[in-house]
């Protein structure tokens, strides 16, 4: 793939988000935003038992923030959430395949950090369950 492609995938993601909307029902949810310029990102995730059934996400920002969030709601489906907490700043990098400069990475790892703030949250629920 040429620079070019890899632009024109992220703008394609941009326009025609993948698995965009809500999930009435979602096991995990969570917002959150970039401080630097409010751009949004909101994750929704059903699963059976610990792994990932369905995944929907609504946004508004910039390119960047919103093609790095619908990339990655395509690389959740049928992960386990130990799978899922494992997802680093490198897989997005590779999953983006462009140099970003620092103010653009916040916007590329913004779907990350509510994908992880979600599931962590889950998880300290699931726990708080277990010890009541
Ligand atoms: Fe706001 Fe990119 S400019 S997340």
């Amino acid at each position: 793939m040429s620079i070019t492609d890899e632009i024109d995938l992220i703008l394609d993601h941009y326009r025609n988000p993948r698995n965009f909307g809500e999930i009435s029902d979602a096991h995990v949810k969570h917002k959150d935003s970039n401080p630097l310029c409010g751009d949004v990102v909101e994750l929704y995730l059903k699963l059976d038992g610990d792994r990932v059934v369905d995944v929907k996400f609504k946004g508004k920002g910039c390119a960047i923030s919103q093609a790095s969030a619908s990339m990655l709601t395509e690389r959740l489906f049928n992960k386990t959430l130990d799978e899922v907490v494992k997802l680093t700043k490198a897989d997005i990098l590779d999953m983006l395949k462009i140099e970003l400069s620092p103010v653009r990475l916040k916007c590329a790892l913004l779907s990350l950090k509510v994908l992880k703030g979600g599931v962590y949250s889950y998880l300290g629920r699931k726990l708080e369950d277990l010890e009541e």
